[in-house]
């Protein structure tokens, strides 16, 4: 049976420390502050929203809703992001993605100012992912394991997730392979992994016939099932049979998305501040 990696315990810790930055910007005369857009009425954008505006509170960040209605035309909502670019008291956007249909997401993450994408979504930062010079996580940062020479398979290829994950994983010496929709004998590569991330978008996906035993297997799904439960691209009761490690959805990589962008978004106010 698998050990259950507690990403609540982690984050915990880690937003303990983001915490205590704050108070210590404060003490500089720094306000830290977030501006969080929410397109919409999506159930489940409306919970992870105010999710990342707790957290905010907890540790000390300022959040700025921003709730536009479904029907907002594009223009409106560029002309949104390109005032909160130019306001010198917001430090971090996120704009909850996905819109509804008839809005772009690349239109809106190449309007944010790299300096103030605190997911880390842009073109500017994946760059800076990619060659390990980054000032931003992306959102699927995890904490520090010794990867060196491991077989790492990713299986999704989205720019938000498994292209950024496949590139810290190498950036730690693992040997990595990205998986997708395309790839031949799927199972026969996930079974080679000693780490093995899911990141396609697909509820249970990832089944135990495709887990090598004591794998470590990480999942960073966020799905729907059939009930409409909150469930990973991990199918968990089966998994946590064979793996060594694994990361429970919720409460595994979740919470250290959250940890994630608050640290960016403390990041992005010293680095606007001077203080970095
Ligand atoms: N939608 C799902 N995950 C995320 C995230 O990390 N950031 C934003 N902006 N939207 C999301």
């Amino acid at each position: 049976m698998a050990t259950i990696i507690d990403g609540k315990a982690v984050s915990a810790f880690l937003k303990d420390g983001i915490k205590k930055e704050c108070l210590e910007l404060k003490e500089k005369g720094v306000s830290v502050c977030l501006a969080v857009i929410i397109v919409g009425d999506d159930p489940a954008s409306r919970t992870y929203v105010n999710n990342k505006k707790k957290a905010c509170e907890a540790v000390g960040i300022i959040s700025r809703e921003y709730a536009l209605p479904a029907d907002t035309s594009m223009a409106e909502l560029l002309a949104l992001i390109d005032e909160l670019n130019n306001d010198r008291e917001v430090n971090g956007i996120l704009c909850q993605l996905p819109l509804p249909k008839g809005l772009s997401d690349e239109l809106v993450i190449k309007a944010i100012s790299p300096k103030k994408d605190v997911d880390a979504f842009s073109a500017e930062n994946v760059g800076h992912i990619m060659i390990g010079d980054h000032t931003f996580l992306p959102p699927s940062a995890y904490p520090q394991y010794c990867f060196c020479g491991k077989e790492c398979v990713v299986v999704g290829r989205s720019n938000i997730v498994g292209k950024p994950m496949a590139m810290l994983l190498l950036q730690q010496n693992g040997t990595v392979t990205i998986c997708h929709s395309k790839t031949k004998n799927l199972k026969e590569v996930t079974r080679r992994a000693d780490i093995l991330v899911a990141a396609v978008g697909k509820p249970y996906f990832v089944t135990a016939d495709m887990v090598k035993d004591g794998a470590v297997v990480i999942d960073v799904g966020m799905d729907r099932n059939s009930e409409g439960k909150l469930c990973g691209d991990v199918d968990f009761a089966e998994v946590s049979k064979k793996a060594s490690y694994i990361t429970p959805v919720p409460g595994g990589v979740g919470p250290m998305t959250i940890a994630t962008l608050l640290k960016n978004t403390v990041t992005a106010a010293k680095q606007q501040n001077g203080l970095i």
